[in-house]
C-alpha cells in the first residue's frame, strides 16, 4: 500500500502476538509495548540523515557519523500514545516531546481535543506522531491537523495496529504523512474497534475498563 510500511521484523510480530492475547496481564502488556516500541522506533528512524563530527578516540582523530539536523519530536496522542513513547525515548533520549489530548466521543466517534503542548520550533524538526491503534483515524487526523497548524511540516505516523478503513481515511487526509505499523488487521467493528486487534490499548496498558 502506497505510503504505508508494515514493520514485519520477527521480534515485532512475536511480541505483537503476545500483546493480542486476552490473558496477557497489564504488567506483561506494558512491558511488551515498551519493548516493541523500541524496535518500531529503530525501524522508523533507519533512514535518518547523517553528518560527521570530528572526534578524537584514544588512538586517532576521525570524522565520525552523527545524526544531522535538530532533535526529533515524538508527539504522543494521549493516553495510549504514551505507551509507545516510553520505549522510543529509551532509544532516542534527546528527543523533544509533544502531547496531544483527544478523546473519542462514544456516540459520534469524533475526536475532541482537550490538551495540546508542543515545542515552539516544531517546523524545523522531524515529528513522529505515535498512537498504538489506527482505527477510525479520527484522533490521528485531528492531531496531525493541529501539529500542522503549529508549523509541523515533516511528519511520520507510527502505530502498532491499523484497520484498512483507518489507513484509507488517514492517507486521504494526510497524504504527505507516511504510516508505519506492525500489522494491518481485518476490519473495524461497529463500535470502532479493530478486529481481531487487541482490545482497548489504553485500558490494557493501564488496567482500566
Ligand atoms: N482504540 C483502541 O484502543 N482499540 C481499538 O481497537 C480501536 C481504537
Amino acid at each position: 500500500m502506497d505510503g504505508v510500511t508494515v514493520i514485519d521484523h520477527p521480534l515485532v510480530q512475536h511480541k505483537l502476538t503476545f500483546m493480542r492475547k486476552k490473558e496477557t496481564s497489564t504488567a506483561g502488556f506494558r512491558r511488551l509495548l515498551r519493548e516493541i516500541s523500541t524496535l518500531l522506533c529503530y525501524e522508523i528512524t533507519r533512514d535518518l540523515e547523517l553528518t560527521t563530527e570530528r572526534i578524537e578516540t584514544p588512538m586517532a582523530t576521525i570524522d565520525a557519523p552523527v545524526l544531522e539536523g535538530k532533535k526529533l519530536v515524538f508527539a504522543s496522542i494521549l493516553r495510549a500514545g504514551n505507551g509507545l513513547l516510553e520505549g522510543m525515548l529509551d532509544l532516542v533520549p534527546s528527543a523533544r516531546v509533544a502531547h496531544i489530548g483527544v478523546y473519542r466521543d462514544h456516540d459520534t466517534l469524533q475526536a475532541i481535543e482537550y490538551f495540546f503542548k508542543a515545542p515552539e520550533d516544531i517546523g524545523d524538526r522531524l515529528v513522529i506522531v505515535v498512537d498504538p491503534m489506527l482505527a477510525t483515524a479520527n484522533s490521528s487526523i485531528a492531531s496531525i491537523e493541529r501539529l500542522k497548524e503549529r508549523g509541523a511540516k515533516n511528519l511520520r505516523f507510527l502505530c502498532l495496529l491499523a484497520a484498512p478503513e483507518g489507513i484509507e481515511r488517514f492517507r486521504e487526509a494526510h497524504p504527505d504523512v507516511p504510516v508505519f505499523t506492525a500489522a494491518i488487521d481485518e476490519r473495524l467493528n461497529e463500535s470502532g474497534y479493530i478486529v481481531p486487534g487487541l482490545g482497548d490499548a489504553g485500558d490494557r496498558m493501564y488496567g482500566t475498563k
